[in-house]
């Protein structure tokens, strides 16, 4: 499963990079809010660090609007994934972006027949929203399930992109479920690799080499 970083921070980003662990970026109008930096600005930033996919979303909701902003937004980058709304106008959109070669992320899908639709599209990801659903009491990792099952029935080709994801289970829950990337916040991805009895395995490892007096090298 691919990891892509769901921020705009580019110290997160930065850092991250560096694990080697990091496919690509994920934005939205919030993070980019939350940022309070230009939104162009920051998506040629995040680019220039990034080789993988950096989804940059729209701003307009009408079709010529969501068309003429992502084709500017697709010409920042030649990594830039123009991220549209899960409307009919976002789909039409979707599917103008496909037949110039622009790649495109559905993003706000909260159910199987969205998905469906997305991927008629011609959509390179499609991001259903886990946390949100969890959020209302509805079973966010099913939906998963049900989209990989539906697009593995008609081989569609469109990746399936676990979004709004709150916690460590997530991630691993999202990866049974067979998507082909998790977008993560930061703080999620820092707490992947943590595990209290790894903690206490290496205190031990090392406590017991000391006793030895031997060294590698
Ligand atoms: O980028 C879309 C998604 O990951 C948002 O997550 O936590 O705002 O529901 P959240």
């Amino acid at each position: 499963m691919k990891f892509f970083v769901d921020t705009a921070e580019v110290d997160d980003i930065r850092e991250l990079m560096e694990t080697g662990l990091l496919d690509g970026v994920t934005t939205n109008p919030s993070l980019i809010a939350k940022s309070g930096r230009n939104f162009l600005d920051v998506v040629k930033e995040i680019c220039a660090i990034v080789p993988g996919p950096v989804s940059a979303e729209v701003a307009a909701t009408d079709l010529a609007g969501m068309i003429a902003e992502g084709e500017h937004l697709a010409g920042l980058a030649e990594n830039v994934v123009v991220k549209l709304p899960l409307t009919w106008d976002g789909l039409k959109a979707c599917r103008h972006m496909t037949s110039k070669g622009i790649k495109t992320n559905v993003t706000l899908c909260f159910s199987a027949n969205q998905a469906l639709l997305a991927a008629k599209a011609g959509a390179t990801y499609i991001s259903p929203f886990i946390g949100r659903l969890d959020d209302i009491n509805l079973e966010g990792m099913q939906l998963i399930e049900d989209i990989r099952t539906i697009y593995d029935n008609y081989a569609y080709a469109t990746e399936i992109l676990a979004a709004s994801i709150r916690g460590v289970n997530h991630v691993s829950q999202a990866a049974i479920a067979g998507a082909d990337v998790a977008t993560i916040p930061p703080e999620v991805i820092r707490k992947l690799v943590s595990h209290p009895l790894t903690d206490k395995g290496l205190a031990g490892f090392v406590a017991d080499w000391k006793k030895t007096g031997q060294s590698i090298l």
